[in-house]
């Protein structure tokens, strides 16, 4: 043997050595960090585009439906740019969520995170989100919303039903009666110029939260910053007033007042600054959200209507007791309990949040995987309110269902439209209300009819395309009752 020769087989025993210990490492790994099954898709983008493109139809189940069916209850894809474990599970989704801070953090786009505000309670952590957060709870709690919200939504929804004519966009509508609502609620202020011009602003910076693609180009994400600005300006007006008005002694009932009383992060009060990240916060949260729901609820019940017909009854009734013009009460609000049923099958099967993405702190085990560190999860609620396994006829519109619980398969942990944990929403009572008040006024004082035909779609968010044009008529119990 030559020396060339030592060499080469002295390099091949290296290299193979090499090489063993690399593809043991590798199958350790494997073994040690098990992802869930499923398909990263194409480089970069991943697949995204087949989730936008499903969830941009009427019909995105077939998206969650193939992975399932393929991998299983939790799949691992790649979505808006990152890995991403999917759960379609529901014990897995409360794991996730009643870890919130532990194990998992809520995480957001630094471009939402421009919008949100520093201080915004979406984007906290620690003790600070749970006081703040327990805040929040407190001033929309069940005795708030009975002795102070009720009497101010009645009113306010009464105001705006008296504007409608015969065509009306029930989306714009809705979106007026939540806007006027949250600002009255968070500052006392009623419907007036002011607020329409705030509004015009806040819409802005609502359209910059739905520009995913490269928001930093886009002259829709440049205009929102630009009108969120203008928004904390205004607000930071509002607040300062407050401060002087407060050390004259004068008092208001609303969220402001508690901020003004709540103690910031080192004790002391809360900065201007912190104050209105707080309440764009709110407004961002209960926006879209609320009105969205309260415009499916029409969609969906117009679609249905020997369930449209069996919630009439419901509030005639209520409301023949009462007479025409006495605002609703606590206990009016208590005695719906079919429409209790419709607003949940509306949240059920509307989904308007449908999921929440968290970020995993540490690697995590669950059912057998691991989740690696820094990886992305995404709880989704909507798998699992549309399975079949959970809940009988999942895909179909059925408020019945919640009245006997027959068409309640599992009955806890599956039904999750306000998330859970630590980040559940604070304005669940807040939005339910608001949505049986609605559905009290419009039934009871109108009949309608969808002007022209529309379609739902939930991509970049839950909405009807054109708004849910239609055309209304104005009925009077009073009027039938009297003839
Ligand atoms: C139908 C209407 C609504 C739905 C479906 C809804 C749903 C949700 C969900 C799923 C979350 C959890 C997000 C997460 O875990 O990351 C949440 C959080 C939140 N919601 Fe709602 N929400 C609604 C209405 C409202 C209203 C009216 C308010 C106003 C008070 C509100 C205020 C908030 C706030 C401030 C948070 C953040 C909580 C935190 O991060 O600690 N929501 N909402
Ligand atoms: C609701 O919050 C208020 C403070 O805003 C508190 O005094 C009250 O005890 C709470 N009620 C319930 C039912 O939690
Ligand atoms: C609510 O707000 C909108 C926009 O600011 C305004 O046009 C409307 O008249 C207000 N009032 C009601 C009762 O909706
Ligand atoms: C609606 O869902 C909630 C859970 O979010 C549940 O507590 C309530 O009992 C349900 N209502 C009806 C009428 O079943």
């Amino acid at each position: 043997m030559d020396t060339i020769n030592i060499f080469f087989y002295l390099f091949l025993c290296v290299l193979t050595f090499l090489i063993l210990r690399a593809t043991t490492a590798i199958h350790l790994r494997r073994r040690k960090t098990q992802l869930p099954p499923g398909t990263l898709g194409l480089p970069f983008v991943g697949e995204t585009l087949q989730l936008i493109c499903a969830y941009k139809t009427e019909n995105p189940e077939p998206f969650i439906d193939d992975r399932v069916s393929k991998y299983g209850n939790i799949f691992t894809t790649h979505v808006f740019g990152e890995p991403t474990v999917f759960s379609a599970d529901p014990e897995t989704n409360r794991f996730i969520l009643q870890n919130e801070g532990r194990l998992f953090e809520s995480s957001y786009p630094a471009s939402i995170q421009n919008l949100l505000g520093r201080h915004s309670l979406l984007l906290m952590r620690g003790t600070l989100h749970k006081r703040m957060h327990s805040l929040t709870m407190s001033f929309a709690n069940s005795s708030i919303l009975k002795d102070h919200l009720l009497a101010d939504i009645d009113r306010l929804v009464r105001l705006n039903l008296d504007s409608w004519t015969a065509r009306v966009l029930l989306m714009e509508e809705a979106k007026k009666i939540t806007f006027n609502l949250t600002v009255k609620q968070l500052m006392s202020f009623d419907p007036c110029e002011w607020t329409e011009n705030l509004m015009k602003e806040y819409m802005l910076v609502i359209e910059g939260f739905f520009t995913i693609p490269l928001p930093f180009f886009s002259s829709t994400y440049r205009k929102a910053i630009q009108a969120r600005r203008k928004v904390a300006e205004a607000l930071g007006l509002v607040v300062r007033e407050r401060r002087k008005e407060r050390e004259g002694g004068e008092q208001k009932n609303d969220m402001l007042e508690a901020l003004f009383e709540g103690d910031g992060v080192e004790g002391g009060g809360f900065s201007d600054e912190e104050i209105v990240d707080f309440m764009l916060a709110l407004l961002v949260a209960g926006y879209e959200t609320t009105s969205t729901i309260m415009t499916l609820a029409v969609k969906f019940l117009t679609e249905t209507p020997h369930a449209l017909s069996h919630l009439k009854e419901e509030h005639e009734e209520i409301r023949l007791r009462k007479g025409e013009v006495k605002s609703l009460l606590w206990e009016d609000y208590k005695s719906m309990p079919f429409t209790q049923c419709v607003v949940n099958e509306t949240l059920r099967i509307a989904n308007i949040i449908s999921g929440v993405f968290r970020r995993a702190m540490t690697d995590i085990s669950i059912k057998g995987y691991t989740i690696p560190k820094g990886w992305k999860v995404f709880a989704s609620f909507r798998a699992v309110h549309l399975d079949h396994e959970h809940f009988k006829d999942a895909r179909t519109f059925d408020p019945w269902r919640w009245q006997s619980n027959t068409g309640l398969i599992s009955s806890s942990n599956v039904f999750t439209p306000f998330g859970g944990g630590p980040r559940r929403c604070p304005g669940y009572e807040l939005a339910r209300v608001e949505l049986s008040v609605f559905l009290h006024h419009l039934v009871t004082r109108f009949i309608w009819a969808p002007a022209e035909p529309d379609k739902l779609v939930f991509f970049p968010t839950t909405r009807m395309q054109k708004r849910y044009p239609m055309i209304v008529q104005h009925r009077s119990l009073f009027d039938l009752c009297k003839k």
